[in-house]
């Protein structure tokens, strides 16, 4: 320990790591410690932690609703760029990071704390994520990471630190945790344990807001989302809140068996790790923000988005949100949205999310210039001819120079 560490703010979900963790950072630092637990959509009860947190001594306790700010200032920007890490995982756990750190360095601030705290583990991403946003909020804070630092190394050996420190232990939470999950208003993960052999099945009781595609109604559901300038702001007409349109899209989407994930992924550590996402309503968005951008975006403009794309989800899967090279991506993107606006609808139906109509009011789609049939537009056939003979020109030459 570098300097006397005065005020610690933890991120506090009131599970029992977290809880563990309280109690070890009280005991090891000798130093009051302010709890901070977002609501991103998880769908647990957050009024337990405050009895949890309560009952360590903490006198600070804070519990903030982030969804909406998750969702409008994270989720939605993100989208607007189609990301995909490795050609299909959303990044739903790698998005709400950055918003979680941003939180902890705010309530620092105002607390007078010097330090954070997170219990992400030693061999995953999250811990990379959280600490590169607090570097690039705040250099002078510093990150107290306790699974890296303490002699606990296993599940046994914090089950014992709570037996020890009277830490109160759900009865499921007895064994060994049949795997890790982080869950917000975009997605739920599965990581761990029971998945860690990638040639293993992965169990159907695993999946948590999502039904088996095969369950699925045998009746396809139709629905409209509208967009304004690449975000989506309404759903079947009706105009919603960022949060409020995700949660509903979940709700269907779920319903329906879509955006299940089983994937094997490049850890930005280095391993490979499998997992299992459900990502029910930001998979229809993404299929929807693609269907508005079809007769909207100019080819140019949408070929050099999907040339950057691969480059900005691998910034926001290593942590680089808040970056300078995320920044100045963004404003590409961002800038390319003016028009991305109009009307999607989408059946879903089995596990699949389909756009089966698109309207705009800045349509770049001329079925004037298409049309198979005689249109009025200007378009000489004999220019198609002189195209061709010029892009055949080299290829001729090379098909000549080999002889052909
Ligand atoms: N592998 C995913 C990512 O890096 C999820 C990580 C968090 N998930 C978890 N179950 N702890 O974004």
């Amino acid at each position: 320990m570098a300097r006397k560490i005065e005020k610690i703010v933890l991120a506090y979900s009131g599970g029992l790591d977290t809880s563990v963790i309280l109690k070890w950072l009280q005991e090891t630092y000798g130093c009051e410690v302010v709890t901070f637990t977002a609501d991103l959509g998880q769908g647990d009860e957050l009024e337990p932690a405050r009895a949890k947190a309560a009952m360590f001594g903490v006198k600070d306790i804070r519990i903030v609703d982030l969804r909406e700010e998750f969702v409008r200032d994270f989720v939605f920007p993100m989208l607007r760029s189609n990301a995909l890490y490795e050609g299909q995982y959303l990044l739903g756990s790698s998005i709400s990071r950055p918003l979680i750190a941003k939180h902890l360095v705010a309530i620092a601030r105002e607390a007078g704390a010097d330090a954070v705290a997170h219990g992400a583990t030693g061999k995953g991403n999250d811990q990379i994520r959280l600490e590169l946003a607090v570097n690039a909020l705040a250099p002078s804070i510093e990150v107290i990471a306790p699974w890296r630092q303490w002699n606990i190394r296993s599940r046994m050996q914090l089950l014992e630190y709570a037996g020890k420190h009277r830490i109160p232990v759900p009865s499921d939470k007895r064994g060994e945790a049949p795997f890790s999950i982080d869950a917000n208003l975009l997605h739920t993960s599965t990581e761990g344990k029971v998945l860690e052999n990638p040639a293993e099945l992965a169990p159907d009781h695993i999946y948590r807001r999502t039904v088996d595609p095969i369950d699925a109604p045998d009746a396809p559901e139709i629905v409209t989302i509208g967009f304004e300038n690449g975000d989506p702001v309404s759903l079947d007409g009706q105009i919603m809140t960022p949060a409020a349109l995700l949660t509903q899209l979940n709700e269907l989407g779920g319903r329906h068996g879509i955006g299940r994930l089983d994937l094997v992924e490049n850890r930005c550590i280095g391993m490979k790790s499998r997992g299992v996402y459900e990502t029910p309503g930001g998979t229809i968005l993404l299929t929807a923000h693609r269907g508005i951008e079809s007769i909207t975006l100019d080819r140019a403009a949408m070929h050099l988005k999907d040339e950057i794309m691969p480059r900005y989800a691998e910034l926001i899967y290593n942590g680089l949100w808040f970056a300078p090279e995320r920044d100045m991506l963004q404003a590409l993107i961002d800038r390319s949205q003016a028009f991305v606006s109009g009307e999607v609808t989408m059946r879903l139906y089995k596990g699949s999310a389909s756009v089966i109509s698109r309207t705009s009011p800045c349509s770049l789609y001329s079925a004037d210039l298409v049309t198979f049939e005689e249109s009025s537009i200007a378009y000489d056939h004999l220019d198609a001819e002189g195209f061709i003979r010029l892009k055949g020109l080299r290829l001729r030459n090379w098909a000549v120079r080999n002889g052909r």
